[in-house]
């Protein structure tokens, strides 16, 4: 078998076969396929696609490439959570001791972020102390203890994944539907989890800017989890505007802990219930949808859901007195409140340029590896449909220098548009996918 015919074929727009994608997915990791006829590969599927089996091939070679891991000692059906990325999205922090605080169990692999769009690992490192890299061993018997643990995934897992991320990020073909779903799904599937409920997002500051494409992503999400017989539900929303007021790091986690008080932002309330509900129900921890949010509302209520958070903190090594005082989590040097020059109504606020604008200021990192400032971020006062008077704050920055506040203003100021009248109501949650 050549690479150059494996690459004609897909250019001519022909399906590949399971032994010629596996022939490129081993030869990529044992050296013999060079980056150039990989990265060729890689166009040709970007302009050609894939079909149903040759999606669910390629999945499944990239699991191979490295470790799974097992979690079959671990009672109860294990599900896991994923969103395709958004801005201000700190579901995670949220769901996880949520759901686990109904007795669904949560062993969870998460990643950082890349890029506008935050990570929730980056996030957990504000409690000082806090262990992320735990040995496989240590994982399960803190899942088995305490119902949930939150760590990074491992260099083991998926390796075939980075080196294709790392391809796809500099030959422009990210965006290619068949690659992202068997990138996330590979590494869900890695990850040892029985069911799975994906956050599809669409607009402005995610992956894919229109419906039609975020629905596309999500039935092929839904079909490579069932065709790796694992129960899948993609919900698909919204990510016109950043997920509630908080975008950085720091700032998000107070967020959460915010929501996990019961005093969360409306619409991550109503995302963390909808995945929650579906997750509940994955985990056979309820029948109908009615009981999986009203076991989640109780635990807010109760408290149970703040408590497991802090239990995982404390067990993991984190200090979790912020928790409780978040006036201990890392703050910024300067600040700069920006003020409306317009009035009216707050007819857009461009996710992706207030994301843009939170790594300017030291929120985010460009390339990976980089280093993030945890205390830097932006916290938003005013969201779509607000009516603004001249003069309002629409949102104060966080960061370490004034040059990084004067960048951040620049970039943040194209975030907001206004209109004489109310915008009409946006939906957050647009639809679901999933085979009955
Ligand atoms: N998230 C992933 O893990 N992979 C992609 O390709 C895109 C989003």
């Amino acid at each position: 078998m050549k690479m150059t015919q494996i690459i004609q074929k897909k250019r001519e727009g022909g399906a590949l076969s399971p032994e010629e994608i596996r022939f490129f997915v081993e030869g990529l990791q044992n050296g013999e396929t060079p980056d150039y006829q990989a990265a060729a590969l890689l166009m040709a599927i970007y302009f050609r696609g894939m079909n149903q089996a040759e999606t669910l091939e390629l999945t499944s070679a990239m699991l191979q490439s490295g470790d799974s891991i097992d979690l079959s000692d671990l009672s109860g059906v294990k599900v896991d959570k994923h969103s395709t990325g958004g801005v201000g999205d700190k579901t995670t922090l949220v769901l996880a001791p949520l759901v686990a605080a109904t007795g669904v169990p949560i062993a969870k692999m998460s990643g950082r972020g890349l890029g506008h769009t935050g990570g929730t690992i980056d996030k957990l490192e504000v409690f000082p102390g806090l262990t992320l890299e735990l040995p496989t061993s240590q994982f399960i018997q803190q899942v088995q203890d305490i119902g949930i643990a939150v760590v990074a995934q491992t260099q083991s897992l998926v390796p075939a994944d980075k080196q294709l991320y790392a391809l796809r990020d500099v030959t422009a073909t990210v965006g290619s539907i068949p690659l992202i779903a068997s990138s996330i799904m590979s590494k869900k599937l890695a990850s040892g989890c029985e069911a799975i409920v994906l956050d599809v997002k669409a607009g402005k500051g995610s992956f894919m800017p229109d419906e039609a494409s975020a629905f596309n992503l999500a039935n092929v999400l839904v079909e490579i989890g069932e065709g790796m017989g694992r129960r899948t539900v993609a919900v698909v929303t919204a990510m016109d505007e950043p997920l509630g007021h908080a975008v950085g790091n720091a700032i998000e986690v107070a967020e959460a802990i915010k929501t996990l008080k019961g005093e969360g932002p409306a619409d991550l309330v109503e995302l963390c219930l909808e995945l929650g509900t579906q997750m509940l129900l994955l985990g056979n921890r309820a029948n109908e949808e009615a009981e999986a949010k009203s076991l989640l509302m109780d635990a807010i209520h109760s408290g149970k859901a703040l408590a497991k958070f802090k239990e995982m903190i404390t067990r993991q090594g984190g200090d979790a007195s912020s928790v409780d005082d978040p006036s201990l989590f890392p703050t910024a040097k300067y600040t700069h409140h920006l003020k409306s020059h317009d009035e009216g109504y707050l007819s857009s606020l461009n996710a992706k340029a207030v994301g843009v604008a939170a790594m300017a200021l030291g929120a985010g990192r460009e390339t990976k590896g980089s280093p993030i400032d945890l205390a830097a971020g932006i916290y938003l006062y005013k969201k779509r449909g607000d009516k603004v008077a001249k003069g309002d704050v629409l949102a104060t920055l966080h960061a370490a220098s004034p040059q990084q506040i004067s960048e951040g203003i620049l970039q943040l100021a194209e975030a907001f548009a206004f209109s004489a009248q109310p915008p009409a109501p946006a939906k957050l949650i647009l639809g679901k996918k999933m085979i009955k």
